[in-house]
């Protein structure tokens, strides 16, 4: 057995510095007394700390009357709690599923159902695309991982709710309202904004069809997924943050960024949206196109010069700062993820993509990014970059870096 485990340590090692298509430097391993800590151990270490870690934090927010989300921390170093409506309220729910299903303790299963019930409103939301982060992340993982059939309901209902943002003569869902009361939004004089991002929601039509056989989430879901596939992408398969449609006339108005640096820049968690949308897409329709696509994304990532060697990027890829500019943690959690989705697809490509995640799971649970016990305002990662044009979440922890960092260790414990 324990020469087993010897034997397997030291293949992933020799793949880890052997497989050198996409050239990187296996510096990040923990290596304690020569010993290369293991992937179980890892994950046990990490989710052990998530445990006490959001113990903490929930014990520091639970007396809020009402109930909020923990999203980030606030100027003066608190938390800082979002109500329903916020994008990022399906996160911390969604992560404390993530633990349940690695601890199967109830008590956990407890605090997962506790912050899901608090967001079931946001079926109703319109004014909106986010509804799928809200929802998917939360009610979808307590119906795929506690197999809560209840969920179902929400999901249909958010899912009704977020077709209404269809726009049939462009073939997408607006991303974002441009009413006078959107903030830096309305100023920007767009007609439909269609953002990267929104890929991520698809997957919320996708089980609507599924517990309906309704195909008309699955037509708009799609629809959405080709009229992305053909606009927000340049010729080497970077993207465009925001692409602005004409609604009347169904064209193209302007491509640009919001988040990102400058309109021809590659905003990094953009890249990792597109990579995981056009995976989960492939997944629900098992369309070839669709399959190429989140390839070519992936190819793109992988053999990206402008990304350091410890693959945690910067905030974009292009930022004019670099090296001086924060890194965005949560980009790199989700391309981590979305490669070990991906895998399963590419056979020819899978050992790369797992390599490529590994690398960033492991750099991610190192101590310049996992943060100490009681610190981090009890989030689990640090520098995370949100919006940098808004001054605020700039090098910080989000609970969106959190969800995706433990999906990807969740993910990598099933890969063999
Ligand atoms: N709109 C989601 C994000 O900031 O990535």
């Amino acid at each position: 057995m324990m020469k087993d485990k010897f034997a397997i340590t030291v293949v992933l090692i020799a793949c880890l510095f052997g497989c050198k298509e996409y050239k990187r430097e296996a510096s990040t391993l923990i290596a304690t007394e020569n010993k290369v800590e293991t992937k179980q151990e890892l994950i046990d270490r990490v989710f052990l700390f998530s445990e006490k870690q959001y113990d903490l934090l929930i014990n520091n927010i639970s007396n809020e009357k009402p109930l909020l989300q923990p999203r980030g921390v606030t100027k003066d170093n608190s938390v800082r709690l979002v109500p329903y409506q916020d994008w990022t309220s399906g996160f911390f729910p969604g992560s404390l599923w993530y633990i349940y299903k690695h601890n199967q303790k109830n008590e956990w299963k407890a605090n997962a159902i506790k912050f899901t019930n608090i967001l079931e409103s946001a079926k109703y939301i319109t004014n909106s695309h986010d509804v799928g982060f809200m929802l998917d992340c939360s009610y979808g993982n307590a119906y795929s991982i506690a197999n809560d059939t209840l969920s179902k309901h929400v999901i249909v209902k958010g899912a009704t709710s977020l077709i209404t943002r269809y726009r049939p003569k462009i073939g997408v869902l607006q991303s974002w309202d441009t009413t006078p009361n959107m903030g830096w939004i309305s100023k920007r004089g767009w007609d439909t904004p269609v953002i990267i991002d929104n890929m991520m929601n698809l997957e919320l039509l996708y089980k609507a069809f599924e517990f309906t056989n309704d195909s008309t989430f699955y037509k708009v879901a799609s629809n959405h997924a080709l009229t992305t596939l053909n606009n927000h992408f340049r010729e080497d398969y970077s993207s465009f943050h925001v692409v602005d449609y004409n609604n009347k006339t169904g064209n193209v108005r302007s491509k640009q960024t919001a988040q990102g640096y400058s309109d021809s820049s590659s905003w990094a968690r953009g890249q990792a949206w597109g990579l995981y949308g056009f995976t989960q897409t492939y997944e629900n329709t098992k369309d070839q196109v669709f399959l190429d696509q989140a390839k070519n994304i992936a190819h793109y990532i992988m053999e990206n010069e402008k990304i350091p060697n410890d693959l945690i990027p910067y905030w974009d890829y292009d930022a004019p700062g670099i090296p001086n500019e924060p890194r965005d943690a949560s980009a790199a959690a989700v391309t981590a993820s979305a490669l070990l989705s991906l895998q399963h697809y590419v056979p020819e490509e899978k050992e790369a993509m797992i390599v490529y995640a590994e690398k960033i799971i492991r750099r991610l649970s190192s101590n310049d990014y996992l943060a100490d016990l009681g610190s981090n305002q009890g989030f689990l990662l640090k520098h995370s970059v949100g919006n940098i044009h808004t001054g605020e979440e700039n090098d910080e922890p989000l609970n969106y870096a959190d969800y995706y960092f433990l999906e990807a260790l969740i993910k990598w414990q099933e890969v063999n």
